[in-house]
């Protein structure tokens, strides 16, 4: 992989002087199963972890071993079966419904495997949104502002032309670059992404998954990202498995390979 990323970096201390090394991420039993003709199929299994602030995690699994799960509840998209998901001091899976709505759209940026982009919004309304969503009823200036982070953002990503553009009218590789600027332009604590490039040719794929890393990194955020894509490894601080309904570390699963 030919990525000019720097690799990993040592996490930084949080902003507001507190403990560096206490888990932004805080996952305690989580569950996720489904009912299917009557049988449980257990998807995730009592799975405990923790994700410090500013690091990069990656999450590998073969297909269909939970990873999109995993993102979703993380994320608040989802709800466990059972166990916690903490953010910060927030439990959320003890929001109701309404409460982990505002949670998700003022802290989490999500980046999909399909952009996932309003076709009604130009890019720079697109990227807008959350912004202005968090700040919503709230002064002209700040739709301003809104306007104007999300335009340094959009030229962050090279798309400083394209501003005005539609997404279908964007290749896939621009409306990703589009999806990363709104992921990120309304500061959240976390960013999400669950297969950025698993839709775009392989050039374009390092050109966002450099972009991706660049921007998290820079703005000191916590990027967990769900891949197929091994080549990334060398990029994260941390490394997880799914397998077997179970979060394993890097070292964890290879001791686990050799006894097999
Ligand atoms: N709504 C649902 N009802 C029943 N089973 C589901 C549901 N959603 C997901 N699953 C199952 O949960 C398992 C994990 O799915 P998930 O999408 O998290 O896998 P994944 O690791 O993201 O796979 P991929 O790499 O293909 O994206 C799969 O067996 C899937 O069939
Ligand atoms: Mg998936």
């Amino acid at each position: 992989m030919t990525l000019n990323a720097s690799g990993p970096e040592p996490v930084r201390p949080t902003a507001n002087g507190t403990d560096p090394n206490a888990p932004l991420v805080k996952l305690r039993g989580l569950t996720k199963s489904y009912e299917e003709a009557g049988t449980s199929h257990i998807v995730l299994h009592a799975i405990d972890a923790d994700i410090r602030e500013g690091e990069f995690a990656v999450l590998l699994g073969k297909s269909g071993s939970g990873k999109s799960t995993l993102l979703n509840l993380i994320g608040g998209i989802d709800v466990p079966t059972a166990g916690e998901v903490w953010i910060k001091d927030t439990c959320l899976t003890c929001l109701d419904e309404r409460h982990l709505t505002l949670f998700r759209r003022d802290h989490i940026g999500f980046v999909f495997q399909f952009f996932n982009l309003i076709p009604t919004l130009t890019a720079l309304e697109n990227v807008s949104l959350p912004y202005e969503l968090r700040r919503a009823g709230k002064k002209e200036t700040e739709k301003k502002e809104a306007e104007k982070s999300a335009r340094n953002l959009l030229e962050r990503v090279g798309l400083e032309s394209r501003m005005n553009t539609y997404p279908d009218k964007l290749s896939g590789g621009e409306q990703q670059r589009v999806a990363i600027a709104r992921a990120l332009v309304h500061r959240p604590l976390l960013i999400l992404a669950d297969e950025p490039t698993g839709n775009l040719d392989e050039d374009t794929g390092q050109t966002v998954l450099k972009l991706l890393l660049e921007l998290t990194r820079d703005a000191g955020k916590t990027l967990i990202m769900a891949t197929h894509s091994p080549e990334v490894v060398p990029y994260a601080n941390m490394v997880y498995h799914i397998s077997e309904g179970k979060l394993v570390t890097e070292i964890e699963y290879q001791k686990a390979k050799q006894r097999q």
